[in-house]
């Protein structure tokens, strides 16, 4: 093989090598200050900050990304992630990603709603069920950057959706997809369905 093309996928190589692999012993200490408000081991105990134990590490590192860009806004955040560099980011997400979520409860009056939404969506509407993302168990699938939302807080939960529905959330991509589908959520279905999601496991 010619010697430039050599080199050039030895670069591809490693380059995609540095950029995906996190390191979750160096992010163990570096996720230290965030243990105050998401748990030392990214099980929160506060309900308005979001568990990120377990949660998928390619989502995780792209809401560090958004957060630290300011694409997505966390005003608790603020200022917190500026002297963290990728690597560091990834060594935090490969951390959090390596713990496991703790599950919560639903309601139980809240359940029926919510479980009909969640399995079958809303298709008089044209909304999508949610597990054809997030999968029945809430686990989603990390490869295609769909998070984990089985064992979240509900009351995490039901902010995100607000967020979604009311435009101050809009980090979901040029599709808009979690935008279009929380368009279609009055109040009392996203109340159902965070309930549900804080208990499925
Ligand atoms: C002062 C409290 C506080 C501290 C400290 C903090 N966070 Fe957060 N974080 C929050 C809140 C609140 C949210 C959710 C904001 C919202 O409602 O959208 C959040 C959201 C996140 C999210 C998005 C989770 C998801 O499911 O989308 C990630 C990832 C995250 N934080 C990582 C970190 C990391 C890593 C650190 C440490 C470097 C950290 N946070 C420190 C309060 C904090
Ligand atoms: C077509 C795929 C798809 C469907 C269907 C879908 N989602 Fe999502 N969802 C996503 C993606 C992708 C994201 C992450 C967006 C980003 O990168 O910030 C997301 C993010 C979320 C979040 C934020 C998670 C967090 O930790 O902050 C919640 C909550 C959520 N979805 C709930 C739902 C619910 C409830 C339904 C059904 C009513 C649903 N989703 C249907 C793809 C989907």
């Amino acid at each position: 093989m010619n010697k430039v093309l050599v080199s050039l996928l030895l670069t591809l190589g490693i380059t995609g090598l540095a950029h995906a692999a996190g390191d979750l012993v160096a992010g163990q200490n570096k996720a230290a200050v965030c243990g105050a408000c998401h748990g030392a081991d990214g099980n929160s105990a506060a309900p308005n900050f979001p568990k990120l134990a377990g949660q998928g590490e390619r989502y995780l590192l792209k809401q560090l990304q958004d957060i630290k860009s300011g694409s997505r806004q966390v005003v608790e955040m603020t200022g917190l992630l500026d002297n963290l560099s990728d690597q560091d980011l990834a060594d935090i997400a490969a951390y959090f990603a390596n713990q496991k979520m703790s599950v919560g409860a639903a309601d139980p009056k809240l359940v029926e709603r919510g479980e009909a939404l969640f399995r079958g969506g809303k298709l008089e509407e044209g909304m999508p069920a949610c597990i054809g993302c997030h999968a029945p168990n809430g686990r989603g699938l990390d490869a295609a950057g769909f998070p984990q939302i089985g064992g979240q807080h509900a009351a995490y939960v039901a902010k995100q959706l607000t967020d979604f529905r009311e435009g101050n959330r809009t980090n979901d991509g040029d599709s808009l997809i979690m935008r279009s589908i929380a368009a279609k959520l009055s109040n009392k279905d996203i109340e159902a369905l965070s309930s549900y999601v804080q208990g499925l496991h």
